[in-house]
């Protein structure tokens, strides 16, 4: 049989890998492996070049081509690229609102589309016949610069469209570096003694410029469109009479699902709202999950969804009036590091934390913040008496991330950090290849003793309700305990007349440390406060190794064994138990009645989720998301990042979105995290 033309081969690849890209980042729903797409992308590479005569432009493997550019080159861009007006709380967005109501005298709630506001740059991407011609910064809004070269090495841009695209089509949007990929090229700088980028946006920013694409293709840039500049149509022979703005929806809406139609990503947060509140209400939800997002976003977008409404609305200056950005507070303000002090953790480690005057930053009012260890003073040159900018974002520990050289004071002093425990002074240590100083007091220094405590009762651990960390303090200061231990010899004489200690409420501490009692194993081991040994490692090592003896007495060998213990893990446990301290301090809690239900092993066939594909959606509250996916796989599930068929639940956090959807759709079953802990907790060899 003759084999094809090669000239048919080479096409039929191309479309297989676009429709394999299409699937991967338009639809999110991948129906082959990655290694699948590999293996066809190596075949076109190597079929290529044997026929480098017929290598065109737009082929996938092109994306990162030729030698790097000596300089950008101008685009004007067909249409203006336009900014948006913003509002700061939700009484200019009613006012907004009342605004357009007005203009459009509807006598219905207005429906707008509402989206994320991604935090990056915009683009505009010019596509005819369905090929790439070139992209575009916005430049000044009339002239932007030539960035085709990086734009082609953004995996999810089409180099050709599909479906039904206009012959010409000019399409906005935003390139921006994903959260993930942004903590590697920081990572990577810092092990390389490189500048960082202090947010993902500015990291975009540079990577977008960069003249050799090889550079760019690294950054792992990525995109999702939210508007067309141009759209025209070929004239149909039958169908004369359509102009191209009939081929287009009426919706704005409907036309970003035209737009994601040809193949180009939109962000799956977008949708439709009726009304002021229902927007508000958005804002809120998006507002919640935005820490879990996996890219960064500084507000929401509101967009008048009617088209013809947006005609009848116009522009101002450089803006349209049928759309707003209503911005969350800022994540990164300026202000004064007034001095640095010099904090002990549970495990030794020191930590420098920043005192700054007061700031109003990412929603609440900030007057610390952690400069993390010894080589992050070094690497930001940070001094006392710098103006510094302070990063808060989500329920993370405000960072410094940038001192603002311009406004350094002559007076500025060098941070000088300490040679011995600033708490009890003996020695600090440091491991190579590790940037944390410890104190090598173990439990003559105070002040890992206290935090060693405050860690034990915690809500996590042995969750004693009422044993505040001010109440531990005291509690040490005055030597009524010198050990967990010694929490349950506390007695009524001895909490009665500490401050704010009346019969009342030392009788409601006395009952939280019996009902304490009763707990779990691995609630005990994490309580332990052993280094790296957090919830999931602690429930691991329960259900793997199941007594107390067996995990005192296991080896290196076995615990790297178990799933999520590396070598490092398995060092810290095997010293923690060496201690003799450590197990006196395990006996005696079991002589004063600790004691956990006894756990059975069992053989992996029994896992009650085996063969079971769980996706975990939304914003979950009490567990981590990483914690909660090794808890189901522990239990024998698969966790996968997509809602399928094949999926049997979906967990559903707080403000779940296109995944939901996609599992009511589908007749998949949804359950709360809370139900979903319940679950777990109902397994008897997992008690968390
Ligand atoms: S629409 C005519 N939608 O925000 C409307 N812009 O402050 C033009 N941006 O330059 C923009 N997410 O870079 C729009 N969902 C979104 C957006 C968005 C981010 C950026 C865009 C624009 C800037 C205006």
């Amino acid at each position: 049989m003759p084999s094809e033309p090669i000239e048919i081969k080479i096409k039929i690849l191309r479309q297989e890998i676009e429709e394999l890209n299409y699937q991967y980042y338009v639809l999110d729903n991948p129906s082959y492996p990655d290694s699948h797409y590999d293996k066809l992308l190596q075949e076109l590479i190597s079929i290529e070049k044997k026929h480098p005569e017929l290598i065109t432009d737009n082929s996938p493997t092109q994306r990162v081509g030729g030698q790097p550019l000596s300089g950008f080159s101008q685009i004007t861009h067909l249409t203006p690229m336009l900014s948006l007006d913003n509002v700061f709380d939700s009484d200019s967005f009613g006012k907004f609102y009342e605004r357009v109501f007005h203009k459009i005298a509807s006598d219905q709630p207005i429906t707008f589309t509402c989206e994320p506001k991604l935090d990056g740059l915009a683009i505009s991407c010019l596509y005819k016949n369905g090929n790439l011609v070139h992209a575009a910064t916005r430049g000044d809004g009339k002239i932007g610069e030539d960035v085709t070269h990086n734009i082609k090495t953004i995996q999810s841009i089409p180099l050709k469209l599909r479906g039904d695209f206009p012959e010409l089509l000019d399409v906005r949007g935003e390139v921006f570096m994903p959260k993930d990929s942004f903590e590697k090229l920081n990572k990577n700088a810092i092990k390389d003694g490189n500048k960082t980028f202090a947010n993902p946006r500015n990291a975009a920013a540079g990577s977008l410029r960069q003249l050799d694409p090889k550079i760019t293709a690294k950054r792992k840039l990525a995109v999702y469109f939210y508007a067309l500049g141009n759209a025209e149509f070929k004239k149909l022979q039958n169908d004369a009479e359509q102009t191209s703005d009939e081929r287009l929806a009426d919706s704005h809406h409907n036309r970003l699902k035209q737009i994601q139609s040809w193949g180009l990503p939109i962000c799956d947060e977008i949708e439709l709202r009726h009304g002021d509140k229902a927007c508000l209400e958005y804002f809120k939800e998006i507002g919640a999950k935005r820490e879990q997002l996996p890219y960064e976003i500084d507000g929401i977008v509101y967009k008048v969804d009617s088209i013809l409404s947006q005609d009848k609305l116009g522009f101002v200056a450089k803006a349209p009036r049928w759309a707003i950005a209503h911005k969350f507070p800022a994540q990164e303000e300026m202000t004064l590091l007034k001095g640095v002090d010099f904090q002990v953790g549970r495990t030794g480690a020191i930590t420098p934390v920043a005192r700054l005057e007061p700031v109003f930053v990412g929603g609440v009012m900030v007057s610390n913040a952690t400069l993390h260890n010894k080589d992050e003073i070094e690497r930001l040159d940070v001094r006392v008496g710098d103006h510094v900018v302070i990063r808060r974002a989500g329920d993370v520990i405000p960072q410094i991330v940038s001192v603002v050289l311009d406004k350094r004071d002559v007076n500025a002093s060098s941070i000088i950090f300490p040679k011995v425990c600033p708490i009890c002074q003996s020695p600090l240590e440091k491991e190579i290849d590790q940037a944390i100083y410890r104190c090598t007091g173990g439990l003559i220094c105070s002040a890992q003793k206290t935090q060693s405590i405050i860690h034990f009762v915690s809500r996590k651990a042995m969750n004693i309700d009422g044993l505040g960390d001010k109440l531990v303090e005291v509690l040490c200061d005055k030597q009524l305990i010198n050990s967990v231990a010694d929490i349950y010899q506390l007695s009524k004489d001895d909490l009665i007349g500490l401050e704010r200690m009346a019969e009342k409420s030392a009788n409601n501490l006395l009952q939280a440390i019996e009902k304490s009692k009763q707990t779990s194993l691995a609630k005990v081991i994490y309580a332990l406060g052993i280094r790296e040994v957090g919830e999931v490692t602690a429930m691991n090592l329960a259900n793997n190794l199941f007594d107390f003896k067996n995990i005192i007495n296991a080896n290196l060998e076995e615990l790297e064994n178990i799933e999520d213990i590396g070598p490092i893990v398995a060092k810290h446990i095997v010293a923690f138990f060496e201690n003799e301290n450590n197990r006196q301090v395990i006996e005696s809690l079991i002589s004063h009645g600790v004691s956990w239900p006894e756990i059975k092993p069992k053989d992996k066939s029994e896992l009650p989720l085996l063969n079971q594909t769980w996706v975990l959606t939304g914003a979950l509250s009490q567990l981590k998301r990483n914690d909660a996916k090794a808890v189901l796989q522990s239990l024998g599930a698969k966790v996968s990042g997509s809602v399928s068929k094949n999926t049997t639940c979906v967990v559903a956090g707080e403000s779940a979105g296109s995944k939901l959807k996609k599992a009511i759709e589908l007749g998949i079953e949804v359950i709360s995290e809370e139900e979903m802990l319940k679950l777990i907790s109902s397994f008897q060899i997992v008690k968390i």
